[in-house]
């Protein structure tokens, strides 16, 4: 069974879409699409294909994602007033602080995002920046044993999980820690490249447990309308000038 992205394109790279109970790592350095990737998995998920689910960030209050939104026509509020959408997060700062008073830790999220999954019957979960949310576990390896124990409670419930990670500027690697790629079933790499005077933004499917998928790199571009793969055949990419070039 397939899981379909809502990302024009990307299903087809995929060979039909995620696996469901799959979690998928959308990687890239900053600014390369991931939060969008994520969060249109999220909105077309409720409005394409009637499947609840749940965004979570370590960056963002609800009310700003809600902001950010908009700006591709995506009304989260009213996802979340009719019950489609559970918006969690906050800023890291907040986060923790908050966390320490209550006495809670990365384990302790764990359990209220499946919590909130299993409550919600969420078929879709995003969770946006892992390498602040591995900030709450005390080592690498305890991230790794919590993010392994949260893909095996998402997998038991069926619910289907993309989780961004960021990847410094000038490293190599697919996150931050080095142990997410590991962890996760499939691995899509977003890559904002300069080429001459121009950059250009190109997807790649790195690793996808249970399935096929392409092994070619995707132009994609960022529009209004959110995220879409451009065919190959079709114009190459848009071309548009880095700024301060
Ligand atoms: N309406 C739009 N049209 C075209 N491009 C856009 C639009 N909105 C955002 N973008 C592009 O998307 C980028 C931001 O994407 P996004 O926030 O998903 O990146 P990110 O990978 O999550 O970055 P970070 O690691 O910093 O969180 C912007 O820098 C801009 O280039
Ligand atoms: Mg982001």
């Amino acid at each position: 069974m397939r899981v379909k992205t809502g990302v024009p394109g990307l299903d087809e790279l995929l060979g039909g879409g995620l696996p469901r109970g799959s979690c998928t790592l959308l990687s890239g350095k900053c600014g390369t699409g991931k939060t969008i990737l994520a969060m249109q998995y999220i909105v077309k998920g409720i409005t394409d294909y009637g499947e609840p689910g749940v965004f979570v960030s370590f960056e963002r209050e609800p009310e700003a994602l809600c902001e950010d939104a908009k700006g591709f026509g995506w009304h989260l509020k009213l996802l979340e007033n009719q019950k489609n959408l559970e918006l969690m997060g906050d800023s890291l700062d907040r986060i923790t602080s908050f966390g320490k008073k209550v006495g809670a830790n990365g384990e302790n999220m764990i359990t209220e995002i499946v919590e909130v999954v299993r409550e919600k019957e969420a078929e879709r979960l995003a969770l946006d920046g892992l390498a602040q949310f591995s900030a709450m576990f005390p080592n690498p390896l305890a991230f790794r044993s919590g993010l392994a124990r949260m893909q095996r409670e998402l997998g038991k419930l069926g619910c289907t999980s993309v989780w961004t990670s960021e990847v410094d500027e000038g490293k190599e690697g697919l996150g931050r820690l080095g142990v997410e790629e590991y962890v996760a079933d499939g691995v899509i790499v977003l890559c904002y490249e300069r080429g001459g005077l121009t950059r250009n933004r190109t997807l790649e499917v790195r690793k996808m447990r249970r399935t096929g998928h392409s092994n070619h790199l995707s132009f994609f571009e960022i529009s209004e309308g959110g995220i879409r793969i451009v065919k190959p055949g079709e114009n190459g990419p848009p071309k548009k000038r880095v700024q301060g070039e």
